[in-house]
């Protein structure tokens, strides 16, 4: 357990409540976040990797920190585990539990169940790039973007896999090859090669750009959306406000057969720390797609119903609407694991 900064530990206090109820898991947690940089002066320690590789699976709660401008210990803890144990799928399952919790006009839990396929190891994520002259007028700033003939492959494999193993019809791969000819014409080549494979499966693709207009006005359309490392990070917060907002939403960064790691898409929401306001729910969903990953399903998904349950009855933080606190929610939930 990596709980991290801002409402981090608390929320990651209830999924680990929830998964001791759950039983049969040792915790370990490790003290990695801002404090500890600030303390120590270091981030993630030398042999740091190696640790985490020699658990059964990561849990992380949120890492970001007003005090660390540069985000620096976030970049070595989290973006440095996606990339140092190859975790090149991000698994975001966007879910509305309730229709209460939608913001578009008259949406059923079915109208918005679908999953993003994150690229979750390249693409601007991978730090190549530089300043020239920086704090002056003349500037020069560069990010790239690199997209690799394998990362793309096996992302967009992932994403047909993870349909056929769900029973799902559908994958949708955007990209934004209009406008980066280069970068995503590389996706477009190893989505019309791949799809062939999986007939069995409706591939269709999307401009990003448009893929944000669907998602808004006819989410129903999609079951499986595969796209790149920062079109993922963006429409999944899309999505997650898609099933009430980003306290509700989990996710998995995995690298089948390996160690993954698991974390709510939330970040450590600073003004919201240490009141017991925040939302547990996308903490202990993420604790469930664990559950899952570890060989026990059944497990995952007795706690997605005790989740439901308490989403149903309005068990839940004022962000979703109700009146209860991050440990009061969590109770909720315990209590309807039965
Ligand atoms: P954020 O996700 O922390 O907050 C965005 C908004 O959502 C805020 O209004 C916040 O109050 C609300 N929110 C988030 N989680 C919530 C919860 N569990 N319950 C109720 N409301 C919740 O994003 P931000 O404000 O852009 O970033 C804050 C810090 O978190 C930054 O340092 C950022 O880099 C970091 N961050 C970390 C992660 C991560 O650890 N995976 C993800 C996103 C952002
Ligand atoms: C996420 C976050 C991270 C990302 C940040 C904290 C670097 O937004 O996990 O969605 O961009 O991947
Ligand atoms: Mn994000």
């Amino acid at each position: 357990m990596i709980a991290g900064d801002g409402i981090g530990p608390e929320v990651m206090g209830e999924a680990v409540r929830v998964l001791t109820a759950v039983g049969g898991l040792e915790f370990e947690h490790l003290p990695w976040s801002a404090s500890h940089y600030l303390r120590t002066g270091v981030t993630i320690p030398p042999d740091g990797y190696d640790t985490l590789r020699g658990f059964d699976a990561i849990l992380v709660g949120a890492l970001g920190d007003p005090r660390v401008p540069d985000n620096r210990h976030a970049r070595d803890i989290l973006l440095g585990t996606r990339t140092a144990l190859d975790l090149y799928v991000n698994y975001r399952p966007i879910r509305l539990l309730d229709a209460r919790l939608c913001p578009l006009k008259g949406r059923t839990p079915d109208a918005v169940n679908f999953a993003v396929v994150r690229e979750n190891t390249e693409g601007v994520y991978v730090g190549v790039g530089g300043r020239f002259k920086a704090g002056t007028p003349d500037e020069i700033a560069i990010q790239e973007e690199i997209n690799t003939y394998k990362g793309v492959n096996r992302i967009v494999r992932y994403a047909f896999e993870c349909a056929r193993a769900r029973g799902l019809r559908r994958v949708c791969m955007a990209d934004k090859s209009n406008a980066m000819p280069d970068g995503h014409a590389l996706w477009q080549r190893v989505f019309a090669e791949v799809k062939p494979e999986y007939a069995d499966i409706e591939a269709t693709h999307l401009y990003i750009d448009a893929l944000a207009m669907w998602l808004v006005q006819d989410p129903a359309r999609f079951d499986v959306i595969v796209t790149n490392n920062l079109f993922g990070d963006i429409i999944t917060d899309l999505g997650a406000a898609l099933q009430g907002g980003l306290g509700m939403a989990a996710s998995g960064n995995l690298h089948p057969g390996r160690t993954s790691m698991f974390e709510p898409v939330h970040g450590s929401a600073p003004p919201l720390a240490g009141k017991n306001d925040a939302n547990p729910i996308g903490a202990i969903l993420s604790a469930a797609l664990m559950l899952e990953t570890l060989g026990r399903a059944e497990d995952a998904r007795r706690v997605e119903r005790a989740v439901e349950e308490a989403v149903r009855a309005g068990e839940v933080t004022k962000d979703v609407g109700g009146t209860l606190g991050t440990r009061e929610a969590g109770e909720a939930v315990l209590r309807r694991l039965g």
